[in-house]
C-alpha cells in the first residue's frame, strides 16, 4: 500500500516537473523572442547584445560526504539553463556519485537548500567519473576537443565577441584545487591555460567563481589585470571555506540526509542570482551581497574574506551576460526583495567530512558491525591527518631548525605576492614528500604552503626527499591510503 501510494506521488512529481519544465523552455524561448524584437538601448551598450553566453561548471571532489560541491554546481547548472543559456554551451565536470549514493535516501535527487527542489534531473554528464581531471578540464577552456579523453567531448568553442563564466566548488589548498582524479589543479597552469585562450581570442571577457580554501592563492599575484577576466573567490589566499546547510545546523537538511547540503559562499551567490533582475543587477553589486554574506555578515567569526580579482572593469556589467536572465525575475526589483537570511551555521571544509561519519556513526545501531566499521574509519581518517600534519611539521624543523621549523613553513607572503615563485619546484616537492609519507589527500591540501615555502627558502630536492625519508621511510606504513588506491600522485 504504502509503495504504490509513494510510486502514485512520484509520478506526480515527475509529471509536474515536466510540465513545470516544459512552461520553463517555453518562457525562455519567448523572452528570447522579445528580447531580439525589443532592445533597449541600456541593454546593448558595450556591443552587450552580441556573442554567445558559455559556462563551464567544476565540481571537484567525490564522495558523498562531500555531497555539498556537486549540489553546488548542479544548482548552478539550473540557475544558468533556467536564464536561457544553451546545454550545448555548458560544460559540466562532477563525479556524479551523489544522486544514486547509496546514503543518499531519495535516489536521483539532489538538493542545494533544506527546502530547495532537486537540481540534479537535467544536468549533462559531459565529464563524469574517472573523466573530471585537469587534463579534460584545460581541453575543454581551450576549446580542444582532440585532447579530451572520454566523456561527452563538448568543448568552450567560443569565439571572440562571446563571453564565459567558470564555477568551481570543491577542497582546495594554498595553491591548489582539488579533483577526483589526480592530480590536483595547480594555479599556474590554470593561469596558464587562461592566458593562451586570451592570446587565441577565445572570449570577449570572463567570469571566474570560486569556492575551495584559500581559493584566493589561485590567483593572488597571478591574475592580471589585461585577460578580460574578473574573478571572486570564496576566501582570500590564507583562510578557510566553509560548508552549511549542515546536519544539526539551522536550517537544518531534511532529517534523512546525513551531509551538508552547500557552501557559504556558493550558495550566496546563487540565492543572491534567484532573487534579483540579472537584466538590472551588476556583477559589483553581487559581489558586496556575496562578500557580506560569506563573511558571515562581517562577523568573520564563521566565514571568509570574499576577493577579487583581474580586471575591476568587468564588474560595471549586469550579471545576464554571463549567467542569463530568468524572465520569471523581470519584476525583482532592488527593493522588493525578501530580506537576506540571518547569519549561517557553517563547517569548515575540511571537517564536513568528518561531520558526515560522525552522523552515520551516531545513527548506526548500537553494538553493530556498521558502528564498529564507522568507528575505525573515523579512527582511521584522524590517524592519518595525525601522521600527515606531524611529518610535515618534523620535516620543516630538520630542515629548518627545530625553533625555526614552523615559523618557516607557516611564512606568509605579502599580498599581492604569488604563494610560490617555481611551481615546477613545489610540484616535485610534494611528490618527493608523497613517496615517502603517502598521499596529502583532500585534508593535506593544507600544508601546500609548508612545501611552497620550502622551494622559496632555496631547499634542494635532494636535501627534501632525505628529509621525508627521515621522517616517514621507517615509520609510516603504506595503509589503505597508499598512493595507488588514491589515483596517483597530486603533483
Ligand atoms: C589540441 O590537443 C592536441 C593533443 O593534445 C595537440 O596536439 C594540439 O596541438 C592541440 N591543438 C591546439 C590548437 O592547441
Ligand atoms: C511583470 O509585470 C508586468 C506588468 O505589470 C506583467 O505584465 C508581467 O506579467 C510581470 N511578469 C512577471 C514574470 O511577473
Amino acid at each position: 500500500m504504502a509503495t504504490s501510494g509513494l510510486r502514485r506521488s512520484l509520478f506526480y512529481f515527475l509529471l509536474l516537473s515536466l510540465l513545470l519544465f516544459r512552461q520553463r523552455s517555453f518562457g525562455v524561448r519567448v523572452n528570447e523572442w522579445v528580447d531580439s524584437v525589443i532592445r533597449m538601448p541600456s541593454q546593448k551598450e558595450g556591443g552587450e547584445g552580441v556573442g554567445t553566453r558559455w559556462a563551464v561548471l567544476v565540481a571537484g571532489s567525490s564522495g558523498f560526504g562531500n555531497y555539498r560541491h556537486q549540489a553546488d554546481v548542479c544548482h548552478a547548472y539550473q540557475l544558468l539553463l533556467k536564464g536561457g543559456l544553451k546545454e550545448e554551451n555548458i560544460v559540466v565536470f562532477m563525479h556524479d556519485d551523489i544522486a544514486y549514493n547509496e546514503f543518499n535516501p531519495k535516489k536521483g535527487i539532489i538538493i542545494n537548500h533544506p527546502q530547495g527542489e532537486d537540481v540534479y534531473a537535467g544536468v549533462p554528464k559531459d565529464y563524469t567519473g574517472k573523466q573530471v581531471h585537469t587534463k579534460n578540464l584545460y581541453a575543454v577552456l581551450l576549446g580542444n576537443n582532440s585532447a579530451v579523453t572520454g566523456g561527452s567531448g563538448k568543448v568552450i568553442n567560443s569565439k571572440a565577441e562571446d563571453r564565459i563564466f567558470i564555477y568551481y566548488s570543491d577542497h582546495g589548498g594554498p595553491g591548489v584545487l582539488g579533483m577526483p582524479n589526480m592530480p590536483f589543479l595547480y594555479a599556474n597552469d590554470l593561469m596558464e591555460v587562461l592566458m593562451k585562450k586570451h592570446k587565441s581570442k577565445g572570449y570577449k571577457e570572463m567570469v571566474i567563481y570560486v569556492e575551495a580554501c584559500e581559493s584566493g592563492s589561485i590567483f593572488e599575484g597571478l591574475m592580471t589585470e589585461d585577460l578580460n577576466i574578473y574573478v571572486t573567490t570564496a576566501s582570500n589566499a590564507q583562510e578557510s571555506s566553509w560548508g552549511t546547510y549542515c546536519p544539526g545546523m539551522d536550517p537544518p537538511p531534511p532529517p534523512e540526509l546525513m551531509t551538508c547540503l552547500g557552501d557559504l559562499y556558493s550558495v550566496a551567490w546563487m540565492e543572491d542570482s534567484e532573487t534579483h533582475n540579472l537584466k538590472e543587477e551588476t556583477i559589483q553589486k553581487q559581489y558586496v551581497r556575496v562578500k557580506s554574506r560569506t563573511s558571515n555578515y562581517n562577523t568573520y567569526t564563521a566565514g571568509s574574506h570574499v576577493m577579487e580579482y583581474g580586471d575591476k572593469s568587468i564588474k560595471s556589467e549586469r550579471l545576464y551576460l554571463y549567467q542569463g536572465f530568468d524572465p520569471a525575475n523581470a519584476n525583482l526589483s532592488d527593493n522588493s526583495l525578501p530580506l537576506q537570511p540571518n547569519r549561517m551555521d557553517v563547517v569548515n571544509q575540511r571537517d564536513a567530512d568528518l561531520l558526515f561519519l560522525w552522523q552515520r556513526y551516531e545513527r548506526s545501531t548500537e553494538g553493530s558491525e556498521e558502528k564498529v566499521a564507522i568507528r575505525n574509519e573515523m579512527t582511521e581518517k584522524m590517524a592519518h591527518r595525525e601522521h600527515l600534519d606531524k611529518s610535515v611539521d618534523l620535516i620543516g624543523r630538520l630542515l629548518f631548525g627545530w625553533d625555526k621549523g614552523s615559523n618557516v613553513l607557516g611564512a606568509k607572503r605579502p599580498s599581492g605576492k604569488a604563494l610560490v615563485d617555481d611551481w615546477s619546484c613545489l610540484k616535485s616537492m610534494v611528490r618527493a614528500f608523497e613517496e615517502k609519507c603517502g598521499p596529502l589527500t583532500q585534508y593535506g591540501m593544507k600544508h601546500m604552503r609548508a612545501f611552497a615555502n620550502i622551494c622559496n627558502e632555496g631547499i634542494s630536492l635532494e636535501v627534501m626527499s632525505k628529509a621525508c625519508e627521515e621522517v616517514c621511510g621507517r615509520t609510516y606504513k603504506h595503509g589503505i591510503l597508499n598512493v595507488a588506491s588514491h589515483h596517483g600522485f597530486s603533483g
